[in-house]
């Protein structure tokens, strides 16, 4: 890396599972300078903890609405981890009702106090959070496309685990694009687009896909009420985040899927790979060739996603 530490990030929800590693990965990247931790509540023990850690980047903690436009204030990316994990039994959407609310005040502040800085979203349901964050950029009239992402990097991080396991490959060599959305079948890994090209029989295009599918189900349950994944999804926001980071620092050639507006499809939000760059998603990039099995998931994915996506909307503009 040759780009110097010159970036501000703020982490919203800094407090939580997530959050709290989430920080520590950041507070370890070389390309930022200034971290804001932000949660309602107990960010300060959190940001003296990390400050104590001997890397270049300086971290405060803000606490408490109160001092939420001094966290934002000067951001380069913000990171929404905040609202409630899944418990057993229920469904992202099954979130909405808590964290939508949240995602949009949360949004309102930053298109007050940081309009033209990159937001990671990652608070589910990311299918509709991201729609609701999109309309609060656009009633505020500070609306970028290019700058609001939904972290699905999760799942890429998952394909690749899982497939190099299942495969005997490096998982280090290996990259398989996920498109569509982030729940359950609308997560569309493309597996004929596994890079190194690789056959599968059918039974392992099925078995792969579903587990993929129902991968943060698979966590949820593993943690019995605990809440769901926290230190994968750390590590995939810290990848995301560093993305972002070398696209805006002008690295050419920086890709990571992610869910965006989009015109792939005719839906306005969609995951695919996105080429990064110093305004933010700089392209969006096709579906690309497909399998008829992947243009199965495809066609049974849209009305799905197309629902989530009218409930932010909605949701967004109801006063
Ligand atoms: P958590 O409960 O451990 O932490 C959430 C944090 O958000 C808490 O510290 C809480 O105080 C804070 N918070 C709540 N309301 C807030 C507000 N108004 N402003 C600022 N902070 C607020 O939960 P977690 O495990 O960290 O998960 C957080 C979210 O991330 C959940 O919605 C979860 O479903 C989602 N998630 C998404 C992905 C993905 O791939 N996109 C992966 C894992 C989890
Ligand atoms: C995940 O994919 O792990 C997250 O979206 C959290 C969840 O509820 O599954």
């Amino acid at each position: 890396m040759t780009a110097k530490a010159e970036y501000k990030v703020a982490v919203l929800g800094a407090a939580g599972g997530i959050g709290q590693s989430l920080s520590l990965l950041l507070k370890m990247n070389p390309l930022i300078s200034d971290l804001a931790l932000y949660d309602i509540a107990n960010t300060p023990g959190v940001a003296a903890d990390l400050s104590h850690t001997n890397t270049t980047c300086s971290v405060k903690g803000y606490a408490g609405e109160e001092q939420l436009a001094d966290a934002l204030k000067g951001c380069d990316l913000v990171i929404i981890p905040a609202g409630v994990p899944r418990k057993p039994g229920m469904t992202r959407d099954d979130l909405f009702s808590i964290n939508a609310g949240i995602v949009k005040n949360l949004c309102e502040a930053c298109a007050k106090n940081c309009p033209k800085a990159i937001l990671n979203i990652i608070s589910n349901p990311v299918n509709s959070t991201v729609p609701i964050a999109s309309e609060v950029y656009k009633k505020a009239g500070v609306y970028d496309p290019k700058k609001i992402f939904g972290v699905t990097t999760l799942d890429v991080v998952r394909s690749n685990t899982f497939i190099s396991e299942a495969k005997g490959l490096d998982v280090n060599d290996v990259d398989v694009p996920v498109v569509g959305g982030h729940a359950g079948i609308t997560i569309l890994p493309l597996l004929s687009q596994t890079y190194p090209s690789t056959k599968f029989t059918a039974e392992e295009l099925e078995a792969l896909t579903v587990r993929i599918q129902n991968a943060g189900t698979e966590v949820v349950e593993a943690k019995a009420g605990a809440g769901s994944a926290t230190l994968s999804m750390a590590y995939a926001a810290a990848r995301m985040a560093e993305a972002c980071l070398r696209g805006l620092s002008g690295e050419a050639e920086v890709y990571e899927c992610s869910y965006v507006a989009s015109s792939v499809t005719d839906l306005p939000y969609f995951a695919t790979k996105v080429k990064l760059g110093p305004n933010g998603a700089e392209e969006v990039l096709p579906v690309g060739d497909i399998t008829d099995y992947e243009k199965g998931w495809l066609e049974k994915l849209i009305p799905e996603l197309k629902a989530s996506i009218d409930k932010g909307i909605e949701f967004a503009n109801k006063d």
